[in-house]
């Protein structure tokens, strides 16, 4: 692979700033963000309100704790528009997230959000290793789902020759790839995976592809996932991580040279952790829930936003602002087999081990009894395998996943192109447990 590091003097002043520069300018425009909140949206007024509080109780950046969460019901109780803070048509753009139930999602941009976004986006990808010039292809989704248009318009931002291929077809997409040359690939990593198996459908070696770059979001993943596309592809796998409500993809991405966990742009985010059962504020280095409160954004003001998702904060490396590590899970796909707390992302690990099984993969929970019960779903890289050898294989991940997780499931195997293939996010749990 090739070394991919930007110039130190491409990047932006902030990037390498001092932490005191940094804090400073969060304590500016956190005072900000939270008048702004206060005085333009009805929801905020009230929940400070209620909960004692005033912006002008700020004085420093510690005092944000002080401050109520919000929650995504918040937003859904305030649909569509009422979590706005500027007038509707000074609204820009609208973006929502679909959910599994009840109404969506309602996020909004002014003219300076879109640019912000651009510029963070646009950061997020030179952090990646791409540069000016290069040819982007966008595989995340366009139309309401932000992972489209976000990245298209910070590819465009930096300066790229963008490809805005959307999900599926998974054909074109590998037909596109090599007309068009691309070095750099932004979609899902579970969708990169069909695109793998595309490039192998064809009898084309992927190692020979035009890609450099990948930067894959939107889904938890593992290293394990990693290497497993850097080796396929000879490229590098970089972690892009985001959500519509603070902004869409490009709050915080790795670095290419470290992959040692994502810098947050903690200049227009600002991170904390904290317990997810009692919201007490957990030190940096602790696990916990991640909780986002925007700093510059216009329409859509966001104040101690509980993401769900569980990592820790890092100090700055490669960067001056602060690391969070590979989101593990979101609590909402935390599954609980006889009190041991299990996310999909341990079994990726797993399964990823077995020589012999391909990486795709889908959990169903059931429950017989009173008991939950949990079947992997797995399936053979190669097509022509014998019952026996998907036994085997089938054995050995039982016992890895019983040794290193301390969990009892049941295993299926099934030849290749059984699991069901995601275009954009994967499923991964198939839940079939009754309620009540
Ligand atoms: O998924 C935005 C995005 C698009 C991010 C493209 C990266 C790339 P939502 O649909 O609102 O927005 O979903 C946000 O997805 O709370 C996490 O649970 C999960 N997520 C996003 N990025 C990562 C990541 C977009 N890198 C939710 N690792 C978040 C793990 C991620 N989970």
């Amino acid at each position: 692979m090739k070394d991919l590091t930007p110039e130190k003097s491409t990047l932006d002043p902030i990037e390498t700033a001092s932490r005191d520069e940094i804090a400073a300018l969060q304590l500016k425009r956190l005072k900000w963000s939270l008048a702004h909140a206060y005085e333009n949206v009805p929801h905020y007024r009230k929940a400070f309100d209620d909960a004692g509080v005033h912006p002008d109780d700020l004085k420093d950046l510690s005092d944000l704790s002080k401050f109520p969460f919000t929650v995504k019901d918040d937003l859904r109780k305030n649909y569509p528009f009422g979590m706005f803070a500027v007038p509707r048509d000074q609204v820009n753009r609208i973006h929502a997230s679909s959910g599994t139930t009840g109404k969506p999602t309602v996020v909004g941009y002014t003219r300076n959000d879109l640019d912000m976004w651009a510029d963070v986006v646009a950061r997020s990808l030179r952090a990646s290793g791409t540069r000016p010039g290069d040819v982007v292809h966008v595989a995340y989704g366009y139309g309401l789902f932000t992972g489209g248009l976000g990245a298209h318009a910070g590819a465009e931002r930096l300066g790229c020759t963008v490809v805005p291929v959307s999900g599926g077809m998974t054909p074109r997409q590998v037909a596109l790839i090599e007309d068009f040359q691309a070095t750099t690939i932004l979609v899902t990593p579970s969708y990169m995976l069909n695109i793998l198996e595309e490039y192998n459908k064809c009898g084309l070696d992927p190692r020979q592809s035009p890609l450099q770059v990948g930067v894959f979001g939107a889904e938890p993943w593992t290293n394990a996932m990693r290497t497993q596309i850097e080796d396929a592809f000879d490229m590098h796998a970089v972690d892009i991580y985001g959500l519509s409500e603070v902004i869409g993809p490009g709050v915080a991405n790795e670095c290419v040279e470290t992959k040692d966990g994502l810098h947050i742009w903690e200049d227009h985010f600002y991170p904390e952790i904290v317990d997810p059962e009692t919201g007490e504020v957990l030190p940096d280095g602790e696990k916990g829930e991640l909780v986002f409160t925007s700093l510059t954004k216009e329409a859509l003001p966001i104040i101690r936003y509980r993401t769900r998702d569980l990592t820790r904060l890092l100090p700055g490396t490669v960067r001056s602002m602060r690391r969070m590590e590979k989101v593990t899970g979101r609590s909402d796909d935390m599954i609980i087999l006889r009190g041991v707390n299990v996310f999909p992302t341990q079994i990726e690990e797993q399964l990823l081990a077995v020589a012999g099984l391909a990486p795709h993969f889908q959990l169903e929970l059931s429950n017989d009894g009173r008991m939950d019960a949990m079947m992997v779903h797995a399936e053979t890289i190669d097509e022509g395998t014998s019952a026996a050898h998907r036994a085997a294989l089938s054995d050995m991940l039982r016992s890895r996943i019983k040794d290193v997780i301390g969990i009892s499931c049941t295993v299926r195997v099934d030849r290749a192109g059984s699991v069901a293939r995601s275009q954009g996010k994967a499923a991964r749990i198939v839940d079939n447990r009754q309620k009540g």
